[in-house]
């Protein structure tokens, strides 16, 4: 069957299928970061709180989408409860008392202690659902709170949320076994950056000595960190305030030091990641989509991931075409959309058609292109 690039009705096995999906039209989310482990109870959701922390104090617009939908534990170490509301247009996140914005199954529950006994498609649809139907507003970063491991509902979230990077947590005994490796390498299958990994429990410091106790062992942390090229290793010691602030709903009260001494590294990367920016260029003449060369008027537009941040106009009506073309290299112009389509050396060139902005969204929000099967080595003919 030929391929319609509709890889959501698509039965066909194949391994170009793309099944990102847009989140919801009220929300504008800058990065995704996925949080990770390979099991159960290292930290995640507690270094997930951290970082959230540490990016809503150096200023950022934070929302936490807990994608744990059987163990969901956000709500309570943000202390927010209460029932979801909605409208037509989505459903609003609960706000913890900084303003960091949470989406978790717990919310939805009559009850905080009733169980989720629902099975993996059910809930995989549901993680989908927090990212297409939550009306998140203006998000600098989603920090994504996953399940831990490497099944269905991960993979999911990679699948149909566009996860720009993940971290991975860990604890010491971890590390020493194929657990942390499988995350890498599923991270490397659905080629999302590692941006780090945290080895909590890594040490417990002595109050009145200040020593440091490897209560499970060596750390083993940077051997593997090095093994993947992971350049951003974060130790996290044993603290007994921090549980303790956990369990009472207080996160946001932790001691900034702790977070800034031990996950430092890690916001920095974060604060620092470059930004999917793209500047759209599309030519019109009398308002109306024109072809580069018959423009009197270029648009550019400036966009981060989904979303138009910026308009710029130049008039030029008096260029020829290669004047217009090096106009476009200051303004870093990278995309040309017009009405022919033409291709101009540098620039990533489409035809398109009808109202303007809408052009500009309709190729912000598409489907990424089929991306070419890369053969083998030895499936590569050689040309004598
Ligand atoms: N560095 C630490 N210092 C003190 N307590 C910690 C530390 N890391 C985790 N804890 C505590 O250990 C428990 C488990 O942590 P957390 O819930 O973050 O793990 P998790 O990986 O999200 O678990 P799950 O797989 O169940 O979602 C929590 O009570 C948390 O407060
Ligand atoms: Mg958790």
């Amino acid at each position: 069957m030929a391929c319609n690039n509709d890889c959501a009705n698509c039965k066909e096995k194949c391994d170009i299928k793309d099944l990102r999906e847009n989140p919801n039209k009220y929300s504008s989310i800058k990065k995704v970061i996925g949080v990770v482990s390979g099991k159960g109870g290292v930290g995640k959701s507690l270094v997930t709180s951290l970082l959230a922390t540490g990016l809503r104090r150096d200023g950022f617009e934070i929302g936490i989408l807990d994608a744990d939908i059987t163990g969901p534990s956000i709500p309570k170490i943000f202390n927010v409860s209460g029932e979801v509301l909605g409208n037509e247009y989505g459903l609003l996140p609960s706000e913890a008392k900084s303003g960091i914005k949470i989406m978790s199954s717990n919310l939805l529950l009559p009850n905080e202690t009733d169980p989720v006994v629902w099975r993996g498609p059910i809930i995989a649809g549901l993680v989908r659902q927090f990212w297409t139907d939550v009306i998140w507003k203006d998000v600098d970063y989603l920090l994504v709170d996953m399940p831990p491991g490497t099944g269905d509902v991960p993979l999911t979230v990679f699948q149909s949320i566009g996860v720009d990077g993940i971290i991975i947590v860990t604890s010491p005994q971890e590390l020493v076994s194929m657990i942390v490796q499988k995350a890498v390498n599923m991270a490397k299958m659905m080629n999302i950056p590692v941006l780090g990994i945290v080895e909590n429990m890594s040490y417990v410091e002595c109050p009145n000595c200040k020593d440091k106790i490897y209560a499970f062992g060596d750390s083993h942390v940077d051997e593997v960190a090095g093994l993947y090229d992971i350049d951003t290793v974060s130790k996290l010691p044993i603290n007994p305030d921090v549980a303790r602030l956990c369990d009472k709903g207080s996160i946001e009260e932790v001691d900034i030091n702790y977070i800034v001494n031990n996950l430092g590294n890690l916001l920095e990367k974060l604060e620092t990641l470059p930004l999917a920016i793209n500047n759209i260029c599309v030519p019109v003449n009398d308002g109306i989509l024109s072809s580069l060369e018959d423009a009197d008027t270029l648009i550019i537009y400036q966009t981060i991931r989904q979303m138009v941040i910026k308009e710029v106009y130049k008039i030029v009506d008096n260029l020829d075409l290669d004047a217009r073309l090096d106009l476009l290299k200051p303004l870093k112009a990278n995309v040309i959309l017009s009405s022919d389509g033409a291709k101009y050396d540098g620039f990533n060139c489409h035809k398109v058609s009808g109202e303007v902005y809408d052009a500009v969204i309709e190729y912000l929000t598409r489907k990424p292109e089929k991306k070419p099967k890369v053969l083998k080595r030895e499936n590569v003919v050689k040309d004598k």
